[in-house]
C-alpha cells in the first residue's frame, strides 16, 4: 500500500553535517554521522520514491537508486534545498546544520601571532522553515534532538517552523541518537502523536516512511 503511494514521487532529504569554513584550512562542524538521513532515503527508494540527497560530508555510500548532492557549508545546502524542494513531493530535514556560520571567512591561513583570537558568527538560513515557507511547499519533516521536554519542544518547532510533522529523539538517553546505530522516535503532526520505539536507524526510518507516506495522502 505504501510502496503505490510513493512509487514516482520526488523526496528530498538533507542528512549529515554541514562545515562552517574559518580559512582555507580550518573549519567548525559536529559529530553528526548522517546515518538517519541515509536510512530514510534507503527506506524510500526501497518504496519507489526517487530520492536526492543533499548530503553534508559524511563516509557513508550513497544508498542505491538514490542521486546526491554533496555539500558543506549550511548556505550551499539552504540554495540546493530550495532549488529541489519546490518540485518534491516530500521534504525531509534530517540534517543537523550548524546554527552559526563565520561572519567573515579569511581568504588565507589564520596565523597563530595572538595570544588570543575571536572568531565572530553570523546565524545561518533555517533551512526547513524556508522550504516551510515556499509556496509550492512539499510534506515537510523536520528532525527535533532534545535533551528535555521533547513533546513540547517538539511541538513548539512544528507550529513555528510551519512543518507538517516533526520526528523528535532524547539524544540525552544512552544509546540512541547522534551518532549510534539506532533510534527512537516520537512523531507529531499538528493533531496526532505516534512513538517508534528503540530499533535500528534502518527499521526505526522504514516505520518514519511508511508514516510520512499515509499522512502524506491525508
Ligand atoms: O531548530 P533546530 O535546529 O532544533 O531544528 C532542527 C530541525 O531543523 C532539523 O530538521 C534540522 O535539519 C532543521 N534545520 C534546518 N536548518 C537550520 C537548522 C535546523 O533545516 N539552519
Amino acid at each position: 500500500y505504501a510502496k503505490e503511494l510513493a512509487k514516482g514521487q520526488h523526496w528530498v532529504i538533507t542528512a549529515g553535517p554541514t562545515r562552517e569554513p574559518i580559512d582555507p584550512v580550518r573549519y567548525i562542524s559536529n559529530h553528526s554521522s548522517g546515518k538517519m538521513g541515509y536510512a530514510l532515503a534507503s527506506a524510500a527508494s526501497k518504496l519507489g520514491a526517487n530520492v536526492t540527497i543533499i548530503s553534508g560530508p559524511v563516509t557513508l555510500p550513497t544508498p542505491d537508486g538514490c542521486q546526491r548532492v554533496d555539500v558543506e557549508s549550511a548556505l550551499c545546502m539552504h540554495e540546493q534545498a530550495l532549488a529541489l524542494a519546490p518540485q518534491a513531493d516530500v521534504f525531509i530535514a534530517c540534517a543537523a546544520v550548524a546554527d552559526y556560520r563565520i561572519a567573515q571567512v579569511a581568504d588565507q591561513k589564520i596565523k597563530k601571532t595572538n595570544d588570543e583570537m575571536t572568531i565572530n558568527l553570523v546565524k545561518n538560513p533555517d533551512i526547513v522553515a524556508d522550504v516551510a515557507k515556499l509556496a509550492s511547499k512539499p510534506f515537510t519533516v523536520g528532525f527535533a534532538a532534545e535533551t528535555q521536554d521533547v513533546a513540547t519542544y517538539a511541538k513548539d518547532k512544528l507550529a513555528r517552523k510551519n512543518l507538517d510533522m516533526i520526528a523528535a529523539n532524547d539524544v540525552s538517553a544512552e544509546g540512541q541518537g547522534f551518532n549510534s546505530d539506532n533510534n527512537a522516535l516520537s512523531v507529531f503532526t499538528s493533531t496526532e502523536q505516534f512513538d517508534i520505539s528503540l530499533a535500528s536507524k534502518g527499521q526505526v526510518a522504514e516505520q518514519l516512511v511508511s508514516l510520512i507516506v499515509k499522512q502524506n495522502k491525508k
